[in-house]
């Protein structure tokens, strides 16, 4: 990709998933990679893994539904790289599947706080630096669930339907200081996510294997037993659920100089999901 290597990447999330494959896909780029997360345990392990593949990683606990800690990971990022060019604000959960009138407030509280106040915070506390700079890129994690409704999973659309709002919101906001923000909306994608419905997103444990096992059964018999439509999950057209690297790709490409007149979007990446 043109235009990412010697750069610095901040990737939140990196722990896992989404954002471990853009963590590692920005390192193989040539980036400097600051590999934020929650969980302590898998976040070093992205980073050692980066490291040990000749890469550069740094990793920083933080947790993105707290401004102050979003403001110490920048801290880390500058003061280590001596800049901030790129950031992939991606951590995020999911809730189960339930009616709206359902949902606890703490649960809706928590959805809203990672999910969209983490956005928030990420871009209050990256902005100020791209800007002193005269140049940065964003990309934020949305979803499919940002694009549609989701019934049973309305706490999760709306949080999402946020992210790309701001996302829309912050681009225009800084298009004429060398600044793009856009997001990508993923379809289902391999990877941990389920575990968040045990409603465990922080510290990593020896029991967090069982813990994944008896989400995935939860989450398999929610879907079974749930009075909604969750078709829209299974129902890809290109008929398999995308691999972390397939999203990594398009993160990469839009913090590149190829994607330097693309602002203000947001790319499903989606097997042609949307397109249905
Ligand atoms: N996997 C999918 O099918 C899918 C589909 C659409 C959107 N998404 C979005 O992709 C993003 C990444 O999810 P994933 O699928 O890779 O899941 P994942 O569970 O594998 O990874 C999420 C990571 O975010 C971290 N995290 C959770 N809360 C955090 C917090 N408060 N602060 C910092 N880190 C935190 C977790 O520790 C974990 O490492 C999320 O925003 C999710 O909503 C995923």
């Amino acid at each position: 990709m043109n235009g990412l290597a010697g750069k610095t990447a901040v990737v939140t999330g990196a722990g896992s998933g989404i954002g471990r494959a853009s963590a590692h896909r920005f390192a193989a780029e040539g980036a400097n990679v600051v590999v934020a997360d929650i969980d302590v345990e898998n976040g070093r392990e992205t980073a050692a893994r980066i490291e040990n593949a000749g890469g550069n990683a740094t990793f920083v606990k933080v947790d993105v539904s707290d401004l102050e800690s979003v403001r110490r990971m920048v801290s880390v990022a500058v003061d280590t790289y001596g800049s901030l060019d790129v950031a992939h604000n991606n951590a995020g959960i999911l809730t189960d599947f339930v009616e709206t009138t359902g949902i606890a407030e703490e649960q809706w509280d928590r959805i809203v706080d990672v999910n969209m106040k983490g956005i928030w915070a990420c871009m209050k506390a990256e902005l100020p630096v791209m800007k002193r700079q005269g140049h940065g890129a964003i990309v934020n994690t949305a979803s499919m669930s940002g694009l549609v409704g989701m019934p049973g999973l309305s706490s999760y659309s709306a949080s999402k339907h946020g992210v790309v709002g701001l996302t829309k919101s912050v681009a225009l906001e800084y298009a004429d200081a060398g600044i793009r923000v856009n997001a990508i909306a993923p379809g289902p994608t391999k990877t941990n996510i389920q575990s968040s419905m045990l409603g465990d997103s922080g510290g990593a444990s020896v029991l967090d294997p069982i813990r994944r096992v008896v989400s995935a059964i939860r989450f398999l018999l929610r879907q079974w037993r749930a009075d909604f439509d969750t078709s829209a999950m299974r129902d890809v057209p290109m008929d398999r659920i995308a691999d972390p690297e397939e999203m990594a790709g398009v993160v990469a490409f839009l913090c590149s100089s190829d994607a330097s007149y693309v602002t203000g979007h947001t790319i499903p990446v989606d097997g042609g999901q949307a397109a249905d």
